[in-house]
């Protein structure tokens, strides 16, 4: 139907006839001349219908906003004056000779570079698609994904599917399910991710194993999560943690150089979690940022001040400053803000002191708190955290979480704010994280991880000290996001029975959940290990991009549903009987 795409002619092709498809991306009248700017995926190219042959003018005269035409005419320079650098056709223009109007556009909900909001644009994908940069974004997808199959299956990593309707995988979030008709009462579960099926393939000696694979997460979302997304899973055998480090970082780096000619470092940083969590509040740290945490704990134990010296003196808790540069013109308003910013964290004040001129000791400084502690004890403070003429320092207190939580959230809104971010691309693994972490809701042990992460230590040293063993598991950040995350797993049965028990899970309920994986370790199992990128997150990074939902053909919304197709919908009561299924909404439970 086309000789050409509409982006591509220019002036190589001048006073040739090229036939061209695509909308119309905006239609003027000068005088008599009808301009056309027809798009298609490869860009723009105006097309002039003079007003001679009046059957097509008339036709063209009808022509509307993201009508579907085809064209045939002839490539003639644009007159001088007339050019438009901006675009790759710009110097010509098509002088149309037939018309064909393939398909008719209603209203469209929206022009295509109108700043609409995000529900419009999800209820009419198929027209926000048609944005440049939605296309942009759409094709780097397709060719990340086609650069790191090819790297992975040069490497002798073997593609392989697993299923969808499976069984839950602990991943942390709620599952999804589905219910079994021909099991009646029975339910699959979508896959959080392929873990369990991925160390299985390497028992069943498949040596190297990769997939793009959809995961399906029921958990809160935010701005870089959905309840389907697509993870690059990855599992390889007889290889300890050092191996997957650096077959994935150089995958990485061969991704970044490949799409935007960006070169990563030689070799990623590494930082141990705990050493992540004590300077800046987070294991994801966008390193980029120069603002650091300072534990003032010691400081503040014997101070009079229970907001801070209760926290300091208590097992799990931190009082830590955070300096901000120059902060002292930040105005009382501005601080309200970041109060009420922290408090969304849990954080129950945040106490602060602006230093005007530290010469003068401590009349040189200016807080509502520095009444309630010893001068020497501000002074210290201030030489620890490195104060400067016209910093200011924030404080928080309480439990190291709600610490770390809120301060961490901080350093990273106070980066943005102030413009402090320094480079463009700071990729760092975050190591030696703890194996578990006590929730004080459940009054147990929970998987930081999930529950096939090997330790770092023996069977024996894991029972007598669970709180403080370490795992063999490793993230990958890049500028605050977790791209990726992985672990050496268990390959051995009693190590797997003994993190079950650690983990309160009862030698039934391990079997009635996982008895397929721990059968399988009876019958030989490699040493194995292996690492899932988020997809969608390397791609919002690459594409510069702060939403999820902008590199996914079809999103769902914040709450997880999807404004196009209207999913989740009701179904029909014979599809629920069939399934043995009742529904029982609560207004109806109320009653
Ligand atoms: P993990 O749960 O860390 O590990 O997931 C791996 C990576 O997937 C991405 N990710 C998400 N992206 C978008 N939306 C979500 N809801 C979401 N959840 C996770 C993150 C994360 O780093 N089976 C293990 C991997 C392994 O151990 O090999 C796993 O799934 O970028
Ligand atoms: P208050 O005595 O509650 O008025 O608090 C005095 C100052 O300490 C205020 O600036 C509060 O914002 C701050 N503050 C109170 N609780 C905390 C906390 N847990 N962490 C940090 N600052 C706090």
């Amino acid at each position: 139907m086309r000789s050409h795409r509409c982006g591509i002619v220019d002036e190589s092709l001048l006073d040739q006839e090229v036939t061209l498809c695509g909308w119309v991306n905006r239609r003027r009248d000068h005088g008599g001349v009808i301009f056309v700017d027809l798009r298609d995926s490869k860009g723009l190219v105006q097309v002039v219908f003079n007003p001679d042959e009046s059957d097509r003018f008339q036709r063209a005269e009808s022509i509307r906003n993201e009508h579907i035409l085809q064209v045939k005419g002839v490539v003639n320079a644009r007159p001088d004056g007339m050019i438009n650098p901006k675009i790759h056709s710009g110097k010509i223009e098509v002088i149309a000779n037939t018309l064909t109007i393939l398909s008719a556009s209603d209203t469209p909900p929206f022009q295509l570079d109108d700043d609409v909001n995000e529900d419009t644009r999800l209820t009419y994908r198929y027209v926000d698609l048609r944005r440049p940069e939605m296309q942009q974004r759409i094709r780097t997808r397709a060719k990340m994904t086609s650069i790191m199959r090819r790297f992975l299956d040069d490497r002798d990593f073997v593609d392989i599917e697993t299923p969808i309707l499976t069984k839950a995988t602990p991943e942390g979030a709620r599952d999804y399910i589905v219910p079994s008709r021909t099991q009646a009462g029975n339910f699959f579960a979508l896959p959080q991710s392929p873990q369990l099926f991925k160390q299985m393939l390497m028992m069943g000696g498949m040596d190297r194993y990769y997939q793009i694979a959809r995961c399906f997460r029921d958990e809160d979302l935010r701005a870089d999560r959905q309840p389907e997304f697509t993870q690059v899973d990855i599992e390889m055998s007889f290889v300890t943690a050092e191996d997957i480090i650096n077959n994935t970082e150089e995958m990485i780096r061969q991704l970044f150089k490949e799409i935007s000619d960006i070169t990563l470092p030689e070799s990623f940083p590494r930082m141990p979690y705990a050493e992540a969590m004590e300077r800046f509040g987070s294991d994801k740290p966008d390193m980029r940022n120069p603002l650091e945490l300072v534990d003032v704990s010691e400081a503040m134990k014997t101070v009079d001040f229970n907001v801070f010296s209760t926290p300091a003196n208590e097992d799990g808790s931190r009082v830590a400053a955070l300096r901000v540069p120059n902060g002292s013109t930040l105005s009382r308003k501005k601080i309200d803000n970041y109060t009420k910013f922290v408090s969304r964290y849990g954080a129950r004040g945040l106490a602060y002191i602006k230093v005007n001129c530290l010469a003068d000791g401590i009349t040189g400084l200016q807080s509502p708190i520095i009444k309630f502690l010893p001068d020497d004890v501000v002074l210290s403070v201030m030489e620890k955290v490195g104060a400067k003429d016209g910093d200011l320092v924030f404080f928080g207190a309480d439990k190291a979480k709600v610490v770390n939580d809120a301060l961490g959230a901080l350093r990273e809104q106070l980066g943005k704010d102030l413009e402090l971010l320094e480079g463009d691309w700071a990729p760092l693994w975050i190591v030696d994280f703890p194996l578990f972490e006590w929730s004080e809701k459940d009054k147990r042990f929970q998987a930081l991880h999930h529950p096939f992460t090997a330790p770092t230590c023996s069977t024996e040293a894991l029972r007598e000290n669970p709180a403080t063993a370490l795992s063999d598991a490793y993230d990958m950040v890049i500028n605050g996001y977790e791209v990726g995350g992985g672990s050496i797993r268990i390959h051995d049965e009693k190590m797997q029975a003994t993190v079950f028990d650690i983990l309160g899970i009862s030698e039934q309920e391990a079997r009635a959940k996982f008895g397929f994986l721990l059968d399988a370790l009876k019958y030989g199992c490699p040493p194995l290990g292996g690492l899932a990128f988020g997809l969608d997150r390397l791609v919002m990074l690459i594409t510069k991009t702060e939403a999820i939902r902008d590199v996914i053909a079809f999103p769902k919304t914040q709450t997880a549903t999807c404004p196009l197709t209207q999913a989740p919908a009701d179904v029909p009561r014979k599809q629920l009987r069939e399934l043995s299924i009742k529904v029982k909404l609560p207004e109806q439970t109320k009653t």
